[in-house]
């Protein structure tokens, strides 16, 4: 079939710079604004000069637009002469099972259309991704090309044709591009049970030796979970909740932590509590990991995961290293140097493990906003994360508080909190961060209360693969006895600025291992405001979240 390609006039706009993660704005300013979706894909095609032929894979995380957007992306992708394009059925793809189709399809990328947790709807967030050949988020090099290609474009290419239909899978051809709607679960579950003691697993759910509920929270995750927690590893229907995904996300905030994810939090700490407890977020590449009664923080779940690797089929082999981001906490470092294996301190954002994994440096991965992975795909995983805990805690049939409890014991504990202010000023953040500045230079070898500094900067990253630097990463102070404090703004915001303050403490006496968070990081948050002023310079009287 020929297909009529049309060129059309566009105007550039200034603003379309990716963040942490991709363009995400509010879902207005896609809609509002003429060719604001369609100049952001050409800019990208337009550096993507390999395109012709190629293999793109599409989806979204089910949000309000997501397919709208998606059918203008598959006519732009005709115009633009790729080869096939791969789509989840629904337009649903979750952003792990993406990175993983584009590995095993050797596609040149894929995009994927989501605001993460962010929530959806006219009055929420939209935003899009590209990811490049390794599956994973396209690097700074990508994205600043994009940016400055957005400023000047002036028009963009689109094939006449009817929409297809996103529902039916299957194949069709437009001209020289072969659409294949694909199941969005299935290669993903494959990949899975590669990883996995599915056998074991099956036998513990059927049973009812371990229960489990998972909280879809009406986003992409559900259709994933559902079929591989209840369809093959027999765990009984309902053990998945929240599991189809609406464009408004059942009105609720995608995110997997203890605010959002209520009715999960509510049922794990009640008397009918099941053996885990977990949630993803919207686009399936955050986890939250519950016990009974018992809240694991993300960054001892990756500490967790490192230490008890060897229990699981797909890691038996053992760790080549790890590596967190730099707010993370340091309980991974621990387990690393007991493994003796390097541990590997990156900039936030999942961009920056991309190239240690393709390295083979590291196997494990991991940051303390609920982001957990590995060298099986090149993004963060919810639902692989669920299952590597799954696997342990059936692998050694000890409770996720016995399981934690225990590591401390053998690592000390890092007591580990995150204070958000979000939506400040941007003027007052930017003179916070300005005034941490100033300060760094005679922090080091003060006292602040009973801790003295032994280190002050702003982390820069130089990679350790292709050697390029990163700077301006965060405010970071060292502090003796162990403790640290962390200051950066978010770079994934879409209103005003937030500024993120982490608190961490190292712990090593056993008699103190199970205090209160808050109760135990007190000095410390005092501190933190000491230094930084938020409080004074904001107004308010305390973080809007704290995890
Ligand atoms: C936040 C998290 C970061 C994560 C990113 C994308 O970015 O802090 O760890 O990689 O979302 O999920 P931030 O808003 O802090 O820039
Ligand atoms: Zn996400």
């Amino acid at each position: 079939m020929q297909i009529d390609i049309e060129v059309r006039k566009t105007t550039p706009y200034p603003d379309q710079k990716p963040g942490t993660s991709g363009l995400r704005k509010k879902t207005k300013v896609f809609l509002e604004n003429p060719n604001y979706l369609e100049n952001f894909v050409q800019s990208i095609f337009d550096c993507l000069p390999d395109r012709r032929g190629a293999t793109l894979v599409l989806g979204g995380d089910g949000r309000y637009f997501n397919r709208p957007a998606l059918q203008t992306i598959v006519k732009m992708a005709v115009a633009n002469g790729f080869g096939t394009l791969l789509i989840g059925q629904g337009g649903l793809l979750s952003t792990p099972a993406a990175s993983h189709l584009i590995r095993k399809n050797q596609a040149l990328g894929g995009i994927v259309l989501s605001a993460s947790h962010n929530p959806g709807g006219p009055e929420g967030d939209f935003g899009i991704k590209y990811n490049i050949d390794n599956g994973g988020p396209a690097p700074a090099r990508y994205t600043e090309a994009f940016f400055r290609r957005s400023r000047e474009i002036r028009e963009y290419r689109i094939a006449r044709m009817a929409d297809v239909d996103l529902d039916r899978i299957g194949e069709q051809v437009y001209g020289e591009t072969t659409v294949k709607v694909i199941d969005p679960v299935t290669d993903y579950a494959q990949l899975m049970a590669q990883l996995f003691d599915f056998d074991r697993m099956r036998r513990a759910l059927t049973s009812g030796a371990v229960t489990i509920c998972f909280d879809a929270m009406h986003a992409v995750t559900g259709p994933y979970a559902k079929r591989i927690l209840e369809e093959e590893l027999g765990a009984p229907p309902g053990s998945v909740i929240n599991a189809v995904p609406l464009e408004d996300f059942g009105g609720g905030h995608p995110d997997p932590n203890l605010t959002y994810a209520k009715t999960l939090v509510e049922k794990m700490y009640g008397p009918e509590a099941p053996t885990l407890g977990a949630a993803s977020d919207g686009d399936g590449d955050r986890n939250m990991i519950l016990g009974r009664g018992f809240f694991v923080t993300p960054s001892d779940s990756l500490a967790l995961l490192a230490a008890n690797a060897h229990r699981v089929p797909g890691y038996r082999d053992g760790l080549r290293g790890v590596a967190r981001s730099m707010p993370t906490s340091r309980a991974v470092d621990r387990v690393a140097e007991a493994l003796g294996i390097p541990c590997y301190e990156t900039p936030t954002g999942w961009k920056f493990f991309g190239n240690l994994l393709d390295a083979g440096k590291i196997t494990l991965c991991g940051e303390e906003s609920f982001g957990t992975g590995s060298d099986h795909v090149r993004e963060k995983d919810g639902l692989w994360a669920v299952l590597f805990w799954l696997n342990i805690v059936v692998a050694t049939g000890q409770s996720v508080a016995t399981l934690v409890r225990e590591h401390w014991r053998r690592f000390g504990r890092n007591y580990y909190s995150r204070h958000d202010y979000e939506a400040i000023d941007r003027a007052t953040a930017d003179a916070i961060m300005t005034h941490l500045h100033d300060r760094l230079a005679e922090l080091p070898g003060n006292r602040l209360g009973k801790f003295r500094v032994v280190q002050a900067d702003d982390f820069s990253y130089t990679d350790p693969v292709d050697g390029s630097v990163t700077t301006g990463q965060g405010i970071r102070i060292l502090l003796e006895p162990e403790a640290r404090l962390v200051f950066r703004l978010s770079g994934t915001g879409t209103e005003g600025a937030t500024l993120r303050i982490y608190i961490e403490r190292y712990q090593p006496d056993p008699a103190r291992l199970d205090l209160d968070t808050q109760a135990a990081l007190a000095e410390l948050i005092e501190l933190a405001e000491t230094l930084s002023e938020v409080k004074k310079r904001t107004g308010r009287s305390g973080p809007t979240v704290v995890t």
